[in-house]
């Protein structure tokens, strides 16, 4: 059966291309890759060609996230399942596979209007070790987990469910939160490997993406960027806590596209079974002058200065 095995990299439209890089750099500690195309840097955070394309474009928000297979029976398998569901695909040219650094290439949307890419092949240059854009104690967890998760906009969580079944994920409500004014708030976690989730859907924005989390294999790397976020005054959305379901150390702050980043350590493997909480282990308050308790940001023209 095809199924997609990671989030294998995600293209970012930013209106400030050089603040981003300087972000990206200085307080996540990417690695910046500049290879003279215009209006376009790639960021690494190990041994792939990158992990993460910016595109000067205005929009501020996500472009595609892409999503790998195994290798091309699986993505034959995978058009197959698609057209077979009748879901809009686009097989791309060798020339804009090249162009993402992979061996093959679709593109498509999900039901929320997401825009994904479904991959196989990615340039990998172990000849080229990361190296991090500022120091680090340790290095970020990828492997066999993808890159990280992402919470993306949601406009119906039965629909979404079904159509990330077909990609071959697996999940279901994990968190059935209740708000202030007497909801609940309810948000669908899937995953596709040993990442608790790789994407999420039900939490607030006006953006396609409500926050990308990357984590760490040291706990310090977690604190040393805390201070390096308050040093620049970077506002934080939500403050240092334990989540209940992939049990990630981690706090939030805004990037300078005025969405979410997570910055985290120590998250369990999935446990491949369904469970759902209504709170965290602690911490994690959300800070309503930068998010509400629906994770929209609050606009701050100045975040990230
Ligand atoms: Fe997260």
């Amino acid at each position: 059966m095809s199924a997609v095995t990671e989030l294998g990299y995600m293209t970012i439209g930013v209106k400030g291309l050089s603040r981003w890089k300087d972000f990206a750099a200085e307080i996540l500690g990417l690695e910046v890759v500049d290879e003279g195309g215009p209006g376009r840097c790639y960021l690494r955070m190990d041994s792939w060609h990158h992990r993460l394309i910016l595109e000067e474009d205005g929009s501020d928000d996500m472009k595609s996230a892409g999503l790998r297979v195994a290798g091309p029976e699986e993505f034959a398998g995978m058009r197959k399942v698609l057209t077979e569901a009748g879901v809009k695909h686009a097989v791309c040219s060798r020339a804009q596979a090249e162009d993402r650094h992979v061996l093959e290439l679709l593109t498509l949307e999900d039901p929320n209007g997401n825009p994904l890419e479904i991959f196989h092949g990615p340039h990998v240059q172990f000849s080229k070790p990361f190296y991090p854009g500022r120091r680090m104690y340790g290095r970020f967890e990828t492997g066999t987990g993808g890159m990280g998760h992402c919470i993306m906009r949601n406009r119906d969580l039965d629909a979404t469910y079904r159509f990330y079944r077909l990609l071959g994920m697996r999940g279901g409500i994990e968190y059935k939160i209740p708000t202030p004014d007497g909801n609940t708030l309810e948000a669908l976690f899937m995953h596709c490997n040993d990442r608790d989730h790789t994407f999420a859907f039900g939490l607030g924005g006006n953006k396609r993406i409500n926050h990308l989390m990357i984590q760490v294999d040291n706990i310090d790397d977690v604190h040393y960027t805390y201070e390096l976020v308050q040093q620049r005054k970077i506002p934080i959305g939500v403050t240092l806590g334990k989540h209940s379901n992939d049990h990630q150390y981690s706090f939030y702050f805004l990037n300078p596209s005025g969405w979410l980043i997570e910055y985290g350590w120590g998250a369990r493997p999935a446990t491949h079974q369904s469970e759902y909480y209504q709170e965290d282990f602690y911490g994690h308050q959300y800070q309503p002058n930068v998010v509400n308790p629906n994770w929209e940001a609050v606009d701050l023209p100045s975040a990230a200065e």
